[in-house]
């Protein structure tokens, strides 16, 4: 077969499209009440004290809490958030507050797969900005951000069985209950059962 031959019967597969992150810190996603703006390595001291003033509230359902020991630790993550943004890897967002611009959490599409178009979707909040539905927003925002300008196809989302404020999150952006993965992570000396969602671009 020629190759003029060859690309007529092979169409390119559509890949995900990861938005410049130069582009979207200058013009974040906006929300009635928040920012979304690209992680950057000087928001590691503010994930530092997020994280630090939410111990006890994070390191129940999240496994890397322990890891993120010291403040240096806060800024390697910002680092790999970076990296892992321009490599295509994963997008995370920094979730400020849009008066007062705090950092309230991080979103993220994780384990981006461009082959198949599909991410992981993770989220955390500050104890003191839960209850307010700022997660449901902030997290609404990055599906429509993966769907519409990332041409994903698939977003998988995944919390403990007994994770009930994370369950009704996702709950409320209308994704798929697909299966219990069992003992899917070890956190504090105890396996947790995940039950596992996703959403598709087709899906209402
Ligand atoms: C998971 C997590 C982000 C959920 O936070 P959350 O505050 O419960 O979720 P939201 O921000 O969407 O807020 C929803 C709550 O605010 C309430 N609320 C109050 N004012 C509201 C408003 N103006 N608009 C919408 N909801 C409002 C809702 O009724 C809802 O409460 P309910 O779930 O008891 O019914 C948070 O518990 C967390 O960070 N947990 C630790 C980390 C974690 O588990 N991450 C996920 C791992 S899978």
């Amino acid at each position: 077969m020629s190759r003029a031959e060859h690309d007529e019967t092979h169409t390119v597969p559509h890949l995900l499209s990861i938005p410049a992150r130069a582009q979207i810190r200058r013009q974040p996603v906006e929300t009635s009440r928040l920012l979304l703006v690209p992680i950057e390595i000087s928001d590691g001291d503010e994930l530092w004290d997020a994280v630090e003033g939410s111990r006890w509230h994070l390191e129940r359902w999240l496994p890397w809490v322990p890891f993120n020991g010291t403040r240096e630790a806060s800024v390697r993550y910002a680092e790999a958030c970076v990296a892992d943004w321009d490599g295509g890897r994963a997008v995370r967002f920094a979730i400020r507050d849009r008066q007062s611009r705090d950092l309230l959490g991080v979103v993220g599409l994780d384990s981006c797969v461009h082959l198949h178009r599909s991410c992981e979707l993770g989220y955390w909040l500050r104890r003191d900005a839960t209850g307010k539905g700022l997660m449901t927003e902030a997290a609404n925002a990055s599906v429509e951000f993966a769907f519409s300008r990332m041409a994903m196809h698939r977003i998988r989302c995944a919390a403990a069985t007994d994770n009930f404020p994370s369950l009704r999150v996702i709950q409320r952006l209308g994704f798929r209950f697909e299966g219990i993965a069992r003992q899917a992570e070890l956190v504090q000396s105890r396996w947790l059962d995940h039950a596992v969602f996703a959403k598709l671009s087709q899906d209402e």
